[in-house]
């Protein structure tokens, strides 16, 4: 595995890869690297000939009071997890070689990100489309890998590539969770052992909303309140719970098309996202 730290000297490879006619996977991260990061990089390999993992802590993806300084960073065992899953190339820019002084360009998706995280955590999308769009023309890859786990970011970036005709094909990956049922994330690592048990909730309130649906139910206020109710038996406090159409993100009353339930819970420690698509 070869590690490329500047953008030049990675599109230089990007390159050199087309010209002999193989195709590039690319799995875009922020480093801290778990089960859930690894089951991309494998599905990048099933469709592709090389595989670039990039690890970048994205500064303008947080708000000025969120957690980009704490954002847990482990180079060393990342670099050993990618090589040992079989990425091809890791890409690891410094924060000057990506923003150079004077950046004034930013790419703004103005639908589907206002909602739900991009509600509670305004400039957010528009850092993650600006990063991924600059990854994509560095990176050029045939086929971009990303997870289910952050369901508005996919439809966010789905929207971007086909709204700006971007020539990169998204595949869509499972969540990977826990033995529990929870999300593996970054920072479920800033939950006290305590809030650690509770994060359980999220994922039995979407257990919930499931056997609901399933059951027959279609209105949205009354598996809301269900969900609400598995959270509120903990010291999590909800940032959102909502559901919505998986294709417009908007919130719907009666569940006829295929929607989307999704939530935020804040702990002491760390503020966790989980979703189901209800169809
Ligand atoms: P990061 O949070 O590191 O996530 C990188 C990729 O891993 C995303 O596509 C995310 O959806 C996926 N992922 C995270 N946890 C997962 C899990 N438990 N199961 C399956 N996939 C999971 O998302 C970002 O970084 C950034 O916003 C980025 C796209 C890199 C832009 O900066």
């Amino acid at each position: 595995m070869k590690i490329i730290d500047t953008p030049e000297e990675m599109q230089k490879q990007a390159r050199l890869l087309i010209q002999s006619g193989e195709d590039i996977g690319f799995v875009p991260t922020m480093g801290c690297l778990h089960e859930g990061h690894l089951s991309l990089i494998r599905i990048a390999k099933e469709y592709a000939d090389a595989v670039v993992v990039s690890i970048f802590v994205n500064p303008a993806q947080f708000g000025p009071n969120e957690d980009l300084d704490a954002y847990p960073r482990d180079f060393e065992r990342d670099e050993k997890l990618c090589r040992e899953t079989g990425a091809d190339f890791l890409f690891y820019p410094t924060p000057q070689n990506m923003y150079l002084d004077g950046h004034s360009l930013w790419l703004s998706e103005e639908s589907l990100s206002t909602v739900l995280c991009g509600a509670s955590r305004p400039g957010h999308f528009r850092g993650v489309c600006t990063v991924v769009a600059k990854l994509l023309n560095i990176v050029m890859p045939d086929v971009m890998v990303l997870g289910e786990k952050d369901a508005q970011q996919l439809r966010v970036l789905r929207r971007m590539v086909r709204d700006l005709n971007f020539p990169v094909k998204i595949i869509a990956a499972p969540t990977v969770r826990e033995a529990d049922g929870l999300a593996m994330s970054s920072r479920n690592k800033y939950l006290t052992p305590a809030e650690r048990k509770e994060a359980v909730c999220l994922s039995r309130s979407l257990e919930k909303a499931k056997a609901l649906f399933a059951a027959g139910e279609r209105d949205a206020e009354r598996i809301k309140a269900a969900m609400r109710a598995v959270i509120e038996k903990t010291s999590g406090r909800i940032d959102y719970l909502e559901i919505v159409d998986d294709e417009t993100l908007q919130c719907v009353s009666k569940l006829e098309n295929p929607a989307l339930t999704a939530l935020a819970v804040k702990f002491s420690g760390a503020r966790l996202i989980d979703n189901a698509v209800l169809r």
